[in-house]
């Protein structure tokens, strides 16, 4: 993986590097203080983004949040997420739909594993199963619609459109998870290898049909007074009566966009890392259990407003993001002008990347066994303040921070709370990372395991519901 290529540079040259990836001129920073810098002196420089000709159609033309330069564009689709999508008050609102698709997955699962036990475990798909439930509760949040499982509830989308929706959603992910010689090499770009860009082309029209259709349908709803459930999309409209340039409909398009996009595998990918971590390492999942035990009980499946009570669970998931940050180099920035960093001179227009794996690992900072899995490093605040950025820092930080760890959390608590789990051999999980500026597991997991019977009537509950 590229994280750990540039790592192994980084510790043969030093932690500030110019390279020169083909065309491209990009710093790799791989030292705590120098990130700093970047991220707090130097933020408003660094806070560009570099354009990618392979990100230009999936991204409208640089305009999505993720990918659109630091500028007037920016500035207001970040206030609109900030203020009108993830303050906390509207996570608050938010939180039955969270907990919803929670329960959808608990009893997905526990349908699954119908007369399985110790001795005759069920076999699940824990990336499938977190990919579908990180999908379904952003598309609920935004749309207020569920595009995978089984859906008992009229309001969904038919069946043809639910297939549109994981179509495209498929396509996505296998266009966002190729690699692009022609970012670097920009001659490329000319010749369109395989087609890539007519794909894209074809991809964007059918992601900005979809979210067209989401402000149309709100539209039509709101203008015949049919009560609709509070969404994204529903809230961006109101606003866009009062100020229709601030919220016009190519806004409200592009914040679809951009939070179905990285607001999917991003939690997804770390509730599967975690999962993987706890089947390798039993006393954790018997602690945070045991945990949930104490403070929740086993009569009903765990909450949102259970979190805080529940330290060592939150400890497994910040241990998580510290060994397996899913953005493993932050997003690429770039800077706007020239800037000194850490002594060194960085011309406008370079391309950064933020190595916070490394940085997590740094053994001066999380001692020798900085490498072991060891939630217990946070307990009675001992990590406080050591450094650690999986989110990100800045004006480019993660604003959907607040959600992912709830989400992540959420979901990893009721997998340990409602089901024992076992490996599906002896030898333990393949911890192998995936290629890539997100960094999945390379091999899918997949666990064995059966309903606690402690908890098979809270789970009969959800099933009947
Ligand atoms: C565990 C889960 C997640 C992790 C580790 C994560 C991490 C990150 C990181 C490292 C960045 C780039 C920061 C930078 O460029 O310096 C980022 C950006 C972003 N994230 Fe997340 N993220 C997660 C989940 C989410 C979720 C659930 C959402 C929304 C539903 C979200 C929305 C965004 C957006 C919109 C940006 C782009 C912000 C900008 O460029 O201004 N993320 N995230």
């Amino acid at each position: 993986p590229l994280h750990r290529s540039l790592a192994a540079l980084a510790a043969a040259h030093g932690p500030v590097l110019l390279l020169r990836f083909g065309s491209r001129r990009v710093v790799h920073v791989a030292h705590p203080a120098a990130a700093e810098e970047c991220l707090t002196t130097h933020d408003a420089t660094f806070a560009n983004r570099p354009q990618l000709p392979s990100a230009r159609h999936l991204s409208n033309g640089y305009t999505t949040l993720g990918s659109s330069s630091y500028g007037p564009n920016w500035r207001n689709l970040r206030r609109i997420a900030t203020v009108d999508v993830f303050s906390t008050h509207r996570l608050l609102r938010s939180t039955g739909i969270r907990a919803g698709e929670v329960r959808h997955m608990a009893r997905r699962l526990f349908k699954d594993a119908a007369g399985a036990d110790a001795s005759r475990p069920a076999s699940a798909d824990v990336k499938t199963r977190a990919f579908e439930l990180a999908l379904n509760t952003v598309a609920r949040m935004i749309a207020g619609k569920r595009y995978y499982g089984d859906d008992e509830d009229d309001s969904g989308p038919s069946s043809v459109e639910a297939e549109r929706f994981r179509a495209m959603v498929r396509e996505y992910f296998a266009m966002h998870g190729a690699s692009n010689l022609q970012d670097f090499v920009p001659v490329l770009a000319l010749v369109d290898i395989g087609g890539v860009n007519n794909r894209a082309i074809r991809l964007s029209k059918a992601r900005n049909e979809w979210a067209q259709r989401l402000i149309d349908e709100h539209r039509a709803a709101a203008a015949a007074g049919r009560e609709q459930g509070k969404t994204m999309v529903g809230d961006l409209l109101e606003m866009q009566a009062s100020d229709p340039e601030a919220y016009s409909d190519k806004v409200i398009r592009a914040l679809c966009l951009s939070i179905l996009q990285t607001g999917t595998d991003t939690s997804s990918g770390t509730i599967e890392w975690a999962m993987a971590l706890l089947l390798n390492h039993p006393a954790a999942m018997a602690k945070a259990r045991a945990e949930i035990d104490e403070v929740v009980g086993t009569v009903r499946i765990l909450e949102e407003s259970d979190l805080p009570n529940l330290p060592y669970l939150q400890f497994v998931v910040r241990e998580t993001l510290r060994l397996h940050p899913i953005a493993p180099m932050l997003a690429p920035h770039e800077s706007s002008a020239d800037c000194s960093v850490a002594g060194y001179d960085i011309p406008a227009g370079t391309m950064l990347l933020f190595n916070v794996h490394t940085m997590h690992l740094d053994a001066r900072v999380w001692g020798e066994d900085a490498e072991r899995f060891s939630p217990e490093r946070f307990e009675g605040g001992k990590s406080e303040g050591k450094w650690m950025l999986p989110f990100g820092m800045g004006r480019r930080q993660c604003p959907g921070e607040g959600l992912a760890m709830r989400v992540v959390s959420l979901a990893l608590g009721t997998f340990v709370q409602c089901f024992e789990w076992r490996r599906v051999g002896d030898e333990e999980v393949d911890m192998t990372e995936g290629s890539g500026l997100t960094v999945p597991k390379a091999v899918p997991l997949e666990a064995l395991y059966w309903p606690r019977p402690k908890m098979v009537l809270a789970l009969r509950e959800i099933l009947e519901r």
